[in-house]
Order: C-alpha cells, then sequence, then structure tokens
C-alpha cells in the first residue's frame, strides 16, 4: 500500500529552507520613493560598473570579441576550466614562496562560486567555521544553508579591522573546521599588514586550523598599503585562496572566479580531489571568458590598473573629508578594496534608535541609500560604496550632513 499523502503537498527541500538570505529582511525597509523630488544617489551596491564611471579595458573586451568570432569558444569546456584558463591564473598568481601550477586552480562561477566550493570542500554538516564580523555575508549564509555553523571572531576598528586574535583563538574547538580571512575587506576597506597576516597564521598553525583566503580585492590597495597574498606567508597552513575578475577588472557580470590549492605539505590531498569532485557537478564559467582569461590577467595594461586605483584613492578622500564634517558620524578610514564603515553615534541624535534607523530615515528623507552595519553583523555602522563619481559622493555627504544636523541632539 502506498503511504503517499492523499492530497497535493509539496514543501520546500531542507537545504532551500536555510537557503535565505536574512540581509533581505534589513534591505527591505529601506523603502526607496520613486516619486522623491531628490534623485536617488545609491552608495549600496558593491558593483562598480553602475555609474558608469569604472570601466572595462579595451583590450578585454576586445579579446572576449576576438574569441566569440572565433566559433572557436562555443563548446562545453572541462568542469574545473580549461587548461589554457587555469594555466593563465596559475601564472599570474605563481610566487616563489607559494608555487601555483594549473593543476593547482579550479575555476567557478565568480569569487562566490569559488567561495561555495571551498566551504563545501573543507566543512561538513555540524562543523563549525570561523567568519569575521563585520563581514561579506555570504559566507555566513553559504555556512547556514549548509547546515555549517558561522562563528564570528571580532574585528576591531580601532585596530584598522585587524582581527581580535583572543577572541578568534576562544571560538576553535574540535568541530572548527576552518578560518576565513578576507583581506582586503568588504565591508571595512582595510589592509592587513603582513605582521597581522603572520599572527593569523600562527595561530592557524598551532590549532592545525586551513584558511579560506577570499582576496576578492587583491590589489586594490592604497599609497601606504601592501597586498600580501595570505598563501606566501606560510609553508605549514594549507591555504585555500578563492578570488576572481569582478573587482580588479571590473567586470563581476562576467562570472569568472577560482579556487587556487596552496597545499606545500600534503595535507590538501583529498581536500582538491574533493574540490575537483564539486566543480564536476555544474561546470564552471563562461567559455568565451574563459578563452579571453590569458589576454585578461596578463596583457591587461597597468596603467588601467593605476587609473583604478587612483580613482578610488580620490573618492576615499572626498569620503573621509564629507564624513569628518558631519557631527555624530565617524569613519574608519579605507586602505583598499570599495569600500568605507562609518560608524553612528546614536547618543548624539535625538530620534534615531540604531544603525538600520538611520539608514531606513536617510532613504526617505535625502533619498540616499547606504546598508546597515546589521547587513554584515555589526550594528551601529554602515557601509558606504565608495565608487559613485566624486561629484556624487560629494552631494550625497552633503544631503547625509543635512540629515544629521536635522536629526542631532
Ligand atoms: C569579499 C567578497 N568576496 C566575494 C565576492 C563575490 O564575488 P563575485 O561577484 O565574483 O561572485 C564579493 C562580492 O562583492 C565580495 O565582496
Amino acid at each position: 500500500m502506498s503511504s503517499r499523502p492523499s492530497t497535493w503537498n509539496v514543501p520546500a527541500s531542507k537545504v532551500a529552507k536555510r537557503a535565505h538570505n536574512p540581509i533581505r529582511q534589513i534591505v527591505d525597509k529601506l523603502k526607496i520613493d520613486p516619486n522623491a523630488q531628490k534623485q536617488l544617489i545609491s552608495l549600496a551596491l558593491g558593483d562598480p560598473t553602475v555609474f558608469g564611471n569604472f570601466n572595462v579595458d579595451d583590450s578585454c573586451n576586445e579579446s572576449v570579441i576576438k574569441h566569440l568570432q572565433s566559433f572557436k569558444a562555443n563548446g562545453y569546456p572541462p568542469a574545473h576550466g580549461t587548461e589554457q584558463a587555469r594555466a593563465a591564473v596559475a601564472e599570474k598568481f605563481n610566487h616563489p614562496d607559494a608555487p601555483l601550477t594549473s593543476r593547482d586552480v579550479i575555476l567557478a562561477n565568480g569569487c562566490s562560486g569559488a567561495l561555495d566550493l571551498a566551504i563545501n570542500a573543507l566543512c561538513s554538516e555540524g562543523q563549525n567555521m570561523l567568519i569575521p564580523r563585520p563581514g561579506f555575508s555570504l559566507y555566513d549564509n553559504l555556512a547556514v544553508s549548509r547546515f555549517i555553523e558561522p562563528r564570528f571572531y571580532n574585528l576591531v576598528p580601532e585596530r584598522s579591522w585587524e582581527a581580535d586574535l583572543d577572541h578568534l583563538e576562544s571560538l576553535i574547538d574540535e568541530n572548527t573546521a576552518c578560518i576565513l580571512v578576507n583581506n582586503p575587506s568588504n565591508p571595512c576597506g582595510s589592509v592587513y599588514s603582513e605582521q597581522h597576516l603572520r599572527d593569523i597564521l600562527a595561530l592557524a598553525n598551532k590549532h592545525h586550523l586551513p584558511i579560506i583566503a577570499d582576496e576578492i580585492y587583491c590589489d586594490l590597495v592604497f599609497a601606504g598599503n601592501t597586498f600580501y597574498p595570505m598563501a606566501t606567508l606560510t609553508k605549514e597552513v594549507p591555504i585555500l585562496s578563492v578570488g576572481g575578475l569582478a573587482k580588479k577588472y571590473l567586470v563581476p557580470g562576467w562570472r569568472v572566479g577560482w579556487v587556487t590549492v596552496h597545499d606545500r605539505n600534503g595535507i590538501f590531498r583529498e581536500v582538491h580531489e574533493g574540490i575537483l569532485s564539486l566543480s564536476q557537478l555544474i561546470l564552471g564559467p563562461c567559455s568565451v571568458i574563459q578563452c579571453a582569461l590569458p589576454d585578461i590577467l596578463h596583457n591587461t595594461p597597468q596603467a588601467f590598473h593605476d587609473k583604478t586605483i587612483a580613482q578610488l584613492e580620490l573618492n576615499t578622500k572626498v569620503s573621509v573629508e564629507g564624513i569628518s564634517k558631519i557631527p555624530g558620524l565617524t569613519a574608519v578610514i579605507p586602505q583598499g578594496a570599495m569600500y568605507m564603515m562609518v560608524g553612528v553615534n546614536v547618543s548624539e541624535f535625538k530620534d534615531i534608535s540604531d544603525d538600520v534607523d538611520f539608514t531606513q530615515k536617510l532613504v526617505a528623507e535625502e533619498n540616499v541609500l547606504c546598508l546597515p552595519g546589521q547587513c554584515f553583523g555589526y550594528p551601529n555602522f554602515f557601509r558606504i560604496v565608495i565608487t559613485p563619481p566624486a561629484d556624487r559622493l560629494e552631494e550625497a555627504y552633503s544631503r547625509m550632513k543635512e540629515f544629521c544636523a536635522r536629526h542631532h541632539i
């Protein structure tokens, strides 16, 4: 006898039910008025292409067009990426202290896909992983949907968002699978010193914990700062570094990312196999962009990267100056990436209860949209994306100033 129900009842799966994005609930409160008098200025979206002032280099477009027109880039690539594309990534990131070959590279659907592979390969249901707070929300979402417990280690704004290592260590137990480090950081705009990265690595080594290094903002660092790929600073700790084209090459929609496996001592043998197996479930990124990858990584002129940094540095200056003139707000000066975190001193305002309330009222009254810190697990801060043109940023800060003056005690 069938034990099938007598009527229709089709529930979503356990994974689907856990796959919700908690940020939506916060962002949905930020209502944009389509009839607002002032034009919307969005400082919310980490997509540098939206204002038209950050554009991909012509050479990248030309390479994509060349391969598109060759009729040779339309087939299924191998699941983990073509040999040429993987070799290009290996060559780009190869370092005497962190040697790479094409075997160590797995291509993925953006850096998000690379994170998915890395987290899935390292963490099992019931284990926990250590992730930064404030941090990019995808880490939390991916972990929770796979029944992995996210444990948040604190970053310290007074120390340019360095990790609180004592706190980090206190979270480690026998079920900890890995530590995730994001450098340069979204949402903080921080760039860690060599010493701080070595200190994190020493902890990882002490507890025999592998690291996922999210280095999607690699090289997007401002004068006076240096980006150190984490894998170049250790011979002991195995590292999965994840990256992609999205930010440095200004093409988030092209959806090319990668995992590079840094395993000097054969510790990741099974994990490496595991990533390859996971990558075979669904093929990697678009074949045309894979064909263009060697050109993109090796032939994009340095002047393009210099221009991107110069624009970001100018926008940082405008942003730091703009916020410094607003009583009740404190900016933590960014060292790289595309973001700035701003603290809201709630006690200085007569009718602002927290960061969500602040951003909600700001968009309602001034049509300036920012994401509240709670989206990154960090209340009473909000995040500014610093990629809009400088004049838009200036206008946004002038509106913020008026808003704060109205609500200040
Ligand atoms: C820290 C961080 N990691 C990963 C990603 C995902 O990058 P992609 O667009 O290549 O999936 C982002 C995107 O904003 C990010 O900020």
